[in-house]
């Protein structure tokens, strides 16, 4: 099975072959692995300095894994049964500046994912976000203060064969992944006008 990206421009090795799995290995994360993925995540940039992220991680299968697999949906329950890690990244709201709203805790939580997913790449590991999961109960079973916001699960781990799937959803893991075009996302003079960057040949 070929996930990576077939790109038309070159770009690293970790991005080309990141994707999002749903079979998993049942088998543990080194936890000398799994602590350099948080490192990276701290080491994201924020708006002000904020670093608004927080992290409550599950691990192989114990008291805050469990509770965590209580929060998914029974879609992506199906698939995380066997995932060893599972996190909630969680955001501050407000803002250390002026106690006021943050308009930037979701986009800087968002980027320490993006960091902690290409530091599991460079770990050998797969990151799978998931946005199906009960806010509300997540914030209820482990006493999130209002401040805070449970934005994204994520499950990690080493990946898995496709046929342990059902077959449903080992034919979503088979489908090819597409993207929009340079052109239709990459702008000059006025939005929506292609940046000559792009050769669109
Ligand atoms: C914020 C966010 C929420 C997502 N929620 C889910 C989800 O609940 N269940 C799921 O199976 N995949 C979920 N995904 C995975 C996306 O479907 C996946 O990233 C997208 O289809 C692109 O595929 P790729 O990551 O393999 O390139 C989510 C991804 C993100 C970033």
């Amino acid at each position: 099975m070929n996930k990576t990206a077939n790109t038309k421009y070159p770009i690293n090795h970790l991005a080309i072959n990141r994707w999002s799995p749903r079979a998993f290995l049942d088998k543990p994360v080194e936890p000398e692995k799994l602590i350099s993925l948080f490192e990276a995540a701290r080491w994201s940039a924020s708006g002000g300095n904020e670093q608004p992220w927080r992290f409550i991680a599950g691990i192989d299968h114990d008291e805050t894994w469990q509770k965590i697999f209580s929060t998914l949906d029974p879609g992506n329950q199906e698939w995380n049964q066997h995932v060893p890690v599972l996190i909630i990244a969680v955001g501050n709201r407000i803002s250390s500046w002026d106690g006021k709203e943050s308009g930037y805790f979701q986009y800087d939580t968002g980027q320490a994912v993006a960091h902690l997913t290409i530091e599991a790449m460079n770990q050998g590991l797969h990151v799978h976000q998931m946005g199906g999961f009960s806010k509300e109960k997540a914030s209820e079973i482990f006493e999130i203060p209002d401040d805070f916001q449970p934005l994204t699960a994520i499950a990690v781990g080493y990946i898995g064969d496709p046929e342990t799937l059902s077959e449903k959803l080992r034919q979503r893991e088979l489908q090819e992944r597409t993207r929009k075009n340079l052109s239709e996302i990459v702008f000059s003079s006025r939005f929506g006008e292609p940046s000559p960057l792009i050769n669109s040949k």
